[in-house]
């Protein structure tokens, strides 16, 4: 159930209760694509870089090691040790960016594995089925998502039939959820808005999907190709649609000014690689901009990461040794920068939700929106 606490222009500070705790919201996730963070960080580090809420993959999951496997093994909370809620992607976007040979009907997309290339079905309840076995607190809904520019007639006949798909998601997890021996009885599912570039589709698909009535939508087919403007101006488009009781969240966004961006037209939830995967390539965020450890200046440099971070990393190790960890490739230097980033994107959200408390968010955005996607 969502709270609206305070809300500044359409910036939104809320809560999100969940059977697995209560999420403060504008929220982070921390995407562990197939059950892990990549970079080798468990589930007993995830508290002490506030991780909140954990993203795992249907898609990935369903591959390996099968989700009938984590299902006999108790779910994804007690497979990975993460008691804290966990969200599913459906695999809709995942089948489309890393899959190949895929064929799309109305029951769904048949697929080649990118792991072995085995042919592989995937539809609206097969997605819903294995999210139930996975039994995360949020199962993402199957839908389709467009490169961006789709052709407009293609994006309107695939938009209807993600509309179409949502329907079948909500009857089939209904199902599920009725089952006795199922992992997670109150597994919600969130919806997700499609529609390519065209206001007119997503504002059109915004409405078919919210008389479903379901506990939180997201916002899908953005930072597909198009620029930061378009998406923020769809974010703009659909702001008036969304239902203001339910969570907002916009799926695989992004840099720390995205966030800024997407928080001041309302988004309550992001996800993204990049905090983990810039880490492996030696980026560090802080506030006053992003640092790359490569560089041969930090070679001597004792200070720590950011200066005054209160990080696992940060506390006791410096620049100097980071850069040579990951000069010599030790899996070390990947570990103590993405620590460094998760906590800097989690503590960044905090500090986004701190000032929407004082009621001096927007003093915040004007304050750190050009700073902190700088290289220093
Ligand atoms: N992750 C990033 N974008 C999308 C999207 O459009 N759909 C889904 N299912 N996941 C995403
Ligand atoms: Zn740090």
């Amino acid at each position: 159930m969502y709270t609206l606490l305070k809300q500044e222009g359409l910036a939104r500070r809320g809560t999100f209760q969940t059977p697995h705790g209560t999420v403060q919201m504008p929220a982070f996730m921390n995407v562990a694509t197939a059950g892990a963070i990549k970079g080798a960080v468990s589930a007993l580090d995830l508290k002490a870089v506030h991780c909140q809420v954990q993203l795992c993959n249907t898609y990935h999951l369903h591959l390996r090691p099968g989700d009938e496997q984590v299902y006999q093994l108790g779910g994804l909370q007690r497979f990975t040790r993460w008691d804290g809620p966990i969200l599913t992607d459906s695999g809709g976007f995942q089948v489309f960016s890393l899959a190949k040979l895929r064929n799309i009907t109305e029951e769904g997309v048949t697929f080649a594995s990118h792991i072995d290339g085995h042919k592989i079905f995937m539809g609206p309840e097969e997605s819903m089925r294995i999210q139930s076995h996975l039994g995360s607190t949020i199962a993402m809904a199957f839908d389709e998502c467009m490169q961006n520019p789709a052709e407009y007639d293609y994006a309107k006949h695939s938009v209807e039939r993600t509309t179409r798909w949502l329907h079948r998601c909500k009857a089939e997890l209904t199902q599920l959820n009725a089952q006795p021996d199922t992992i997670n009885p109150q597994q919600m599912l969130w919806g997700i808005n499609q529609g390519s570039v065209y206001d007119d589709l997503r504002v059109e698909h915004m409405k078919q999907i919210a008389e479903l009535d379901l506990p939180g939508y997201a916002i899908g087919g953005l930072a597909v190709g198009e620029s930061a403007d378009i998406m923020y101006h769809i974010l703009e488009v659909l702001n008036p649609y969304m239902p203001k009781d339910k969570p907002r969240y916009l799926m695989g966004v992004g840099t720390p000014a995205n966030i800024l961006e997407g928080v001041r037209r309302g988004v309550d939830i992001f996800d993204c690689v990049m905090p983990t995967r810039n880490a492996r390539h030696g980026h560090a965020f802080t506030m006053e901009g992003v640092r790359n450890l490569m560089n041969a200046k930090y070679a001597l440099d004792q200070n720590p990461l950011e200066e005054g971070c209160q990080c696992p990393t940060c506390q006791h190790f410096t620049r100097a040794y980071i850069h040579h960890l990951l000069k010599a490739r030790e899996m070390l230097g990947m570990r103590l920068m993405v620590l460094h980033n998760l906590y800097f994107y989690n503590t960044f959200m905090e500090k986004i939700r701190a000032a929407l408390d004082a009621g001096n968010f927007d003093e915040f955005y004007r304050s750190h929106i050009d700073s902190v996607s700088r290289r220093i």
